[in-house]
């Protein structure tokens, strides 16, 4: 796809379209301006563009778009991505999507108005997607989260660090175990469902599958699981982040169970709340600062031209005191 095929394609002078391109857009109209513009994208012909940096206009200024900010993992890593981003003298346009797809979409499309530079994206939990908005013509580093395509990311191993989870149960003799996963079409929630079950698998424990949950990374998932959890009769119970964790651990103290006396409960992100939770919960560190610093290193070489690959980062076991022997 070179430039002359854009201009075939647009019916404008190879010129026309390189003053859009260089944004220089003087005597070109607004009509013009959007048919070149949608023929770039719906043709993909941003990797030219990135690869010949013919992007000129610089705003020094990158957009972060995440799924829930009041979630400390995930404003753990927006703290910082702004101050990697202030380091290198860019300011960061914060977007958050509340997990919803549409809102996702509309912020995408206003930061490629605002002609940020670049964009930090932790996706909602993946649908089907309209790749063309993802294609703003400038790059784009994911975090946390897979998207089809291209895409260069940071990435933690959330299939080791589940199975760690679940082995560190095993290891103190639990064998009833239950499992609060996140949102199914979610690309970390399937992995660490699948590393619970490979734990079980190695150490030939059968887990019933009424023992096996779904639902959202959110403290209410935690809280409505809890009553079946119980009836389940289950010595322990494996969460895809802490704030399922903490929502689960509150109901079952209401109930009346001592954790981890009667049940112990792990955790995954390692965000700030895990370590002042009562009691303080085992959990799977998810190394966020780094993920947030290891993605504007990333993006701002992507910016200057270079060809990056993606990173995934190690997570780490913490134990605490919510999990105990049998
Ligand atoms: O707590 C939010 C969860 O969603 C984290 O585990 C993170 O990995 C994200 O996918």
């Amino acid at each position: 796809m070179t430039i002359k095929d854009i201009a075939r394609i647009a019916g404008v002078s190879i010129a026309t379209v390189s003053r859009v391109v260089n944004d220089k857009p003087e005597g070109v109209g607004p009509e013009t301006r959007e048919r070149i513009k949608r023929v770039i994208i719906e043709y993909d012909y941003r990797t030219n563009l990135l690869a010949k940096s013919m992007i000129t206009k610089r705003t020094r200024s990158l957009g972060l778009i995440l799924p829930d900010v009041s979630n400390p993992f995930f404003s753990n890593i927006a703290k910082s991505v702004e101050l990697a981003a202030m380091e290198e003298g860019y300011q960061v346009f914060l977007c958050n999507t509340d997990e919803d797809f549409k809102r996702e979409q509309n912020y995408i499309a206003a930061l490629r108005d605002k002609n940020v530079d670049g964009l930090v994206f932790i996706p909602t939990t993946r649908q089907k997607r309209d790749e063309r908005a993802l294609r703003f013509m400038k790059p784009v580093v994911l975090v946390d989260r897979l998207l089809p395509g291209d895409f260069v990311g940071v990435y933690t191993d959330n299939m080791q660090g589940c199975a760690a989870a679940a082995e560190h149960l095993i290891q103190l003799g639990h064998k009833r175990i239950a499992y609060v996963g996140g949102p199914v079409n979610d690309s970390n929630a399937s992995d660490r469902l699948k590393g619970f079950m490979n734990a079980c698998a190695k150490f030939e424990l059968d887990i019933p599958e009424q023992n096996i949950m779904a639902g959202s990374y959110t403290i209410n998932t935690g809280l409505d699981y809890a009553k079946a959890i119980l009836r389940l009769g289950v010595t322990a119970c494996v969460c895809a982040n802490d704030l399922i964790a903490i929502g689960l651990i509150s109901v079952l103290k209401r109930e009346g169970r001592h954790i981890p006396g009667d049940i112990s409960v792990t955790g995954f992100d390692d965000s700030a709340l895990s370590e002042i939770n009562d009691p303080p919960l085992t959990t799977v560190r998810q190394p966020q600062a780094a993920m947030g610093r290891m993605a504007i290193e990333l993006l701002v070489r992507m910016i200057a031209g270079e060809r990056v690959k993606s990173r995934t980062l190690q997570t780490s076991l913490i134990i605490r005191e919510s999990c105990k022997s049998t």
